[in-house]
């Protein structure tokens, strides 16, 4: 019994360090990268957490300038800008279709349609209602434009990618640095220690100074970065103010309810002998 459970002890710690070793060498790619990632300290992530607004502002305005040639936002419409807790909401306008930033930035795309009259195929400036358009034809012509890779959909990249936000942030930020010894890149491949693999078909999108800020904030890389990455968080998960919210009125409640409960309890039984 006792040479059966030691049998049995050694099969799975062999087991969990195979595994180990395996992961190790998947996740380097074979390489040893001197990379630490930078965890910050998010305004979203804990129990009341909230999107910084202005910083969603400017994360706007990166993704306009410097990402939306190469990638769509497809699961966003430009009134979802001027939804609830959202970058551009105002309270003048409740309705995010009369809002005017809103209805600035979709006019500032443009939008595939039909002329109603003659049937032909037109463009035409977007209005709140529109989805962010696609930027490629289709797949092929994306892959085309970046050299063999897909410039991927970003609404909802933060919470497709294990890391969330850190991860996002670092991708951005961990351009520029020594690649280890020995690894090759084909042209058009950089290296980039926060991608799987450590090698990205994504040439650095940024750097220093690349943005003119419409609040005056100095355009460091990590700023860029930063803000990016609040208003990428914000599209992968618009509700989640509302939800944070709604989480902690339960608790509230919940609490209240224990109270009285626990005096409840005490009144009834108040005559009993224990
Ligand atoms: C010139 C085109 C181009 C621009 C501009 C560009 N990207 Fe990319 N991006 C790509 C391509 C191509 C890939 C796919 C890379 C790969 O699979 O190796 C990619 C991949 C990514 C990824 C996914 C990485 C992963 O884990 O798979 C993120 C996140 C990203 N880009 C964010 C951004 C942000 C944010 C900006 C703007 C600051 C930006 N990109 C600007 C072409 C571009």
């Amino acid at each position: 019994m006792a040479l059966k459970s030691m049998k049995m002890t050694l099969m799975v710690g062999a087991t969990l360090a195979a595994l180990g070793a395996g992961v190790t060498a998947f996740a380097a790619g074979g390489y040893d990268f001197d990379y630490k990632m930078e965890h910050r300290h998010w305004g979203f992530n804990g129990m009341r957490g909230a999107f910084d607004k202005a910083a969603m502002q400017r994360g706007y305005q990166v993704y306009r300038e410097k990402c939306s040639s190469c990638h769509t936002l497809e699961h966003l419409a430009f009134r979802h800008l001027g939804d609830k807790d959202g970058p551009y909401y105002d309270e003048a306008f409740k309705n995010p279709n009369d809002n005017p930033f809103v209805k600035t930035f979709a006019a500032d795309w443009l939008i595939a349609d039909i002329d109603a009259e003659t049937g032909d195929p037109i463009e035409r400036p977007g209005i709140p209602a529109d989805y962010f358009p696609p930027i490629y034809p289709n797949d092929a012509a994306a892959r085309g434009s970046n050299g063999g890779a897909l410039p991927p959909d970003l609404s909802v990249m933060v919470a497709a990618r294990g890391g969330g936000a850190d991860y996002v942030y670092n991708l951005l930020i961990a351009y520029g640095l020594e690649k280890p010894e020995g690894m090759k890149l084909s042209p058009g491949v950089h290296y980039n220690p926060v991608m799987e693999g450590g090698k990205i078909a994504m040439a650095a999108p940024l750097t220093e100074g690349l943005i003119d800020y419409a609040d005056g904030t100095e355009a460091t890389v990590e700023q860029m970065a930063a803000d990016v990455t609040e208003f990428l968080a914000w599209s992968a998960d618009p509700k989640l103010e509302q939800r944070k919210r709604a989480g902690f009125a339960t608790m509230v409640y919940l609490l209240i309810l224990t109270v009285l409960l626990w005096f409840s309890y005490k009144r009834v039984w108040r005559n009993v002998e224990h």
